[in-house]
Parts: structure tokens; C-alpha cells; sequence
């Protein structure tokens, strides 16, 4: 049985994957109104949503998950029949100077949201529902040379980023067990792609190339991630929210491993082609760094479950999807320059008078 969502509220909308989401989405369902809520933090940005201005099935909403009243209005205002919930503290580095937001929102904050959506299921206001967690391969912790993460692998993650995931995921967990409702977990790999804040690796590197800053690449950059493109992430969510059986984990992963090092290499070998620059020049600004605490080594997906259930795998290859990333970078140096000069928080302030959190 297929699930067709009427009226979807997207959490954390106006970050990275959020945004790719709800344009992927919107495209390919003309039908469904979706409603993003999202405080903008630093890292939620307007400007990767100015192309759905104006239209009627789009709305935002500026406004915390942790806002058990809000939430709860727009829940039953929208008639909304599916949460999809990206909204979180995503950068691990930030989880270990600061922790204490991490837990706020991604645990406490998803909470929150939890508990009105089992509200509003309960009240039968809508005849069917659906409440997906966006989570993380984090969750599992650290991998040594072989062997992958499965949706049975035990949950033990590592940083302050991670713990608040599995949190959420347990807490997602719980209320399906406890309550019966009807929720859904996807745990992803690296995701890259257009309106990535250039505070993770990538677009960090792409954006200091550019501008010939040095590379900094944590401990002996051996560490392996591994990366799916922002796009085939977004159809892999559409996928499971309509198909997935309620209670039901998928993990969402590219089959692509990669030492850091080795996209370090890769990333500016491109750059020295599109910038004109000589072979080699831009590997001249790597730059071996103090390693990250507590740094998970390896990370690799074994996504089976999601193609022999619902028969999702990535469309994109790495080559065209690195190469279509570092282009779309070169083409949005504007959207690159208001993130990295702040310009953008005045662009939300002229949207909402100023009132930026
Ligand atoms: P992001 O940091 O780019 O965006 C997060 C968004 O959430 C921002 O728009 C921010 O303003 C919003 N937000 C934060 N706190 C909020 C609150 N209290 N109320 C409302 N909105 C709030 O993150 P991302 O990289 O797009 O990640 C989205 C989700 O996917 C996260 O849950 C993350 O854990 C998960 N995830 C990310 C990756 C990755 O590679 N980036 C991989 C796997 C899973
Ligand atoms: P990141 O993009 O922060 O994602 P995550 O920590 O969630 O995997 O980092 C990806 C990998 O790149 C990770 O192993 C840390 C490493 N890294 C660097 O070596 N240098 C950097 O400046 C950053 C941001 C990350």
C-alpha cells in the first residue's frame, strides 16, 4: 500500500538537505502542500528557497520544533499527514565546543514534536499519518577496516553530535512501540550537494580553494566517509515515506567510500581544471591539522534493506556528482559570499523585521 501525503510538514527546511527535500519533492507532487518550519539558525538560509516564493502550496514558517504550541496549531491548522524532520544541530565539530544545544534541540526539540504529532494522529483528525526521523550512520559509532553498519547494528555513537541523534532515534523508537504511531527512521551517509554550508568538508574545500586558503585536513586524513549525493538522499526519504512500514528503519547510503585524504586530492585536482590553475597547484594548500576528538575512523552503509524492500539505489555516480557539486559552487559564488559574510541573516531580517534567532 502506497502512502500519499496530503499536507506535509518539513522540519528544518531552510538547511542543506531539508531545502534539496522540498524541492525534489515539490516536483514530483504537485498535490501535497508543505509547510516548513524552521527557527534559521546559522545554518538555515532563505536563499536556498527563493525559487518556491509565491507558490500556494509552499508555506514557511519561522518558528522552533521546541514550540510545543505552534507546533500543535500548525499540526491541526494545515491538516498535516506527515512530518518529515531534518530540523537539528548537524556539524559534529559544534557539538564538541558547545553540546548543550545538541541535546536542546535534536533530543528535547524532537520530543517536542513527537509528542503533539501523537496528539494530533490521536485525535483523528487526519485518516492516516506518518512521522519520519531523519537520522544518521553516526548513530552507530565507528567501523574498523571491514564490515558495515546495518539497521541491527547496536547504537553507540561517539560524539555529542551522534548521542543526541540516537536520542531522537530511540525516543522515535519508543513512541512507535509504546503508542503504536506509525514512524519511520532513515539513517544516511555523508550527504553532498548544492547549499551545503561550507563548515563540512566539501563545500569547505571547494569554497577555500577558490579562494587559495589552506586545506585543513583532520589528523593523518585516513578517516573514511561514505558520501551520497544530496538528490538521490531526497528521493530515497520520498521513497520510504510513501512505501515504508510504519515502525520500520532503513539506513540510506551511497556504496561510496572514500578517505578524507583521497577527496582532499580529488577535489582540488578539479579546481586546478576549472580555475585554470597548474596540475597540482591546489594540493599545495592541504594543510595536516590536530585531529578531531574522539574522530570516528570509518563509516560504510549497507543499504540492501532499503533497494530489496522498497527498491531504492543512488542515481548518481560520485565523478558526475563531485564534478556537477564543484560546478554548482563555481556558478553560486553569490550564494557562497552571502553565507560566508553573514550577508544572508539580513536577507531573513528583511523577511521577518528583523527578528532573527
Ligand atoms: P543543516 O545544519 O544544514 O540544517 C538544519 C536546519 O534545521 C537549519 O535550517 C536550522 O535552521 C534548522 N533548525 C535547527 N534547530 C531548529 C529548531 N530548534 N527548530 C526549527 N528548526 C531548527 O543540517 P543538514 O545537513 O541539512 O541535516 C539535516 C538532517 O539530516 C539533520 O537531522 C542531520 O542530523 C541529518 N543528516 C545529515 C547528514 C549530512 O551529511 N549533512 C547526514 C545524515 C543525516
Ligand atoms: P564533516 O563534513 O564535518 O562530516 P562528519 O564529521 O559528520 O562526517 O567531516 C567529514 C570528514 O572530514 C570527517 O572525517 C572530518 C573531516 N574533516 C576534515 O578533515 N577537515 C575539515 O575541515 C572538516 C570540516 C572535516
Amino acid at each position: 500500500m502506497i502512502f500519499k501525503p496530503a499536507a506535509l510538514l518539513v522540519t528544518g527546511g531552510a538547511g542543506f538537505i531539508g531545502s534539496n527535500f522540498i524541492h525534489s519533492f515539490m516536483a514530483n507532487n504537485h498535490r501535497c502542500t508543505v509547510t516548513n518550519l524552521d527557527c534559521l539558525t546559522y545554518a538555515g538560509n532563505l536563499k536556498n528557497l527563493t525559487a518556491l516564493e509565491g507558490n500556494p502550496n509552499y508555506r514557511f514558517v519561522k518558528g522552533d520544533i521546541g514550540d510545543a504550541s505552534l507546533v500543535a496549531r500548525l499540526l491541526a491548522e494545515q491538516k498535516i499527514d506527515a512530518v518529515v524532520h531534518f530540523a537539528a544541530e548537524s556539524h559534529v565539530d559544534r557539538s564538541i565546543t558547545g553540546p548543550e544545544i545538541f541535546v536542546r534541540t535534536n533530543v528535547l526539540g524532537s520530543q517536542v514534536l513527537l509528542e503533539e504529532s501523537r496528539k494530533h494522529w490521536q485525535s483523528g483528525s487526519v485518516a492516516d499519518f506518518r512521522f519520519l526521523q531523519i537520522s544518521t550512520d553516526e548513530v552507530y559509532g565507528s567501523l574498523g577496516t571491514t564490515g558495515y553498519f546495518t539497521e541491527g547494528t547496536p547504537l553507540a555513537p561517539n560524539s555529542p553530535y551522534s548521542a543526541s541523534k540516537a536520542g531522537a532515534d530511540l525516543l522515535v523508537r519508543a513512541y512507535h512501540e509504546t503508542f503504536g504511531m506509525p514512524t519511520l527512521n532513515t539513517r544516511c551517509s555523508n550527504n553532498y550537494g548544492p547549499y551545503h554550508f561550507p563548515e563540512k568538508l566539501i563545500p569547505l574545500l571547494i569554497h577555500n580553494i577558490i579562494n587559495k586558503k589552506p586545506l585543513p585536513v583532520y589528523g593523518d586524513g585516513l578517516n573514511i566517509r561514505d558520501w551520497l549525493h544530496v538528490r538521490d538522499h531526497a528521493v530515497a526519504i520520498e521513497t520510504v515515506l510513501k512505501k515504508a512500514a510504519p515502525g520500520s528503519v532503513y539506513n540510506i547510503g551511497g556504496n561510496n567510500e572514500w578517505k578524507n585524504i583521497d577527496i582532499v586530492n580529488l577535489v582540488c585536482d578539479l579546481l586546478d581544471e576549472r580555475l585554470g590553475r597548474a596540475c597540482g597547484e591546489n594540493r599545495t594548500l592541504i594543510s595536516f591539522v590536530k585531529d578531531r576528538p574522539g574522530h570516528d575512523r570509518r563509516y560504510a552503509i549497507d543499504a540492501s534493506r532499503l533497494k530489496d524492500d522498497l527498491g531504492w539505489g543512488p542515481a548518481y555516480t560520485f565523478e558526475q556528482g563531485i564534478a556537477e557539486t564543484v560546478d554548482w559552487y563555481l556558478a553560486n559564488q553569490e550564494w557562497v559570499a552571502e553565507v560566508t559574510s553573514g550577508a544572508y541573516r539580513e536577507y531573513v531580517a528583511t523577511q521577518y523585521g528583523g527578528g532573527v534567532s
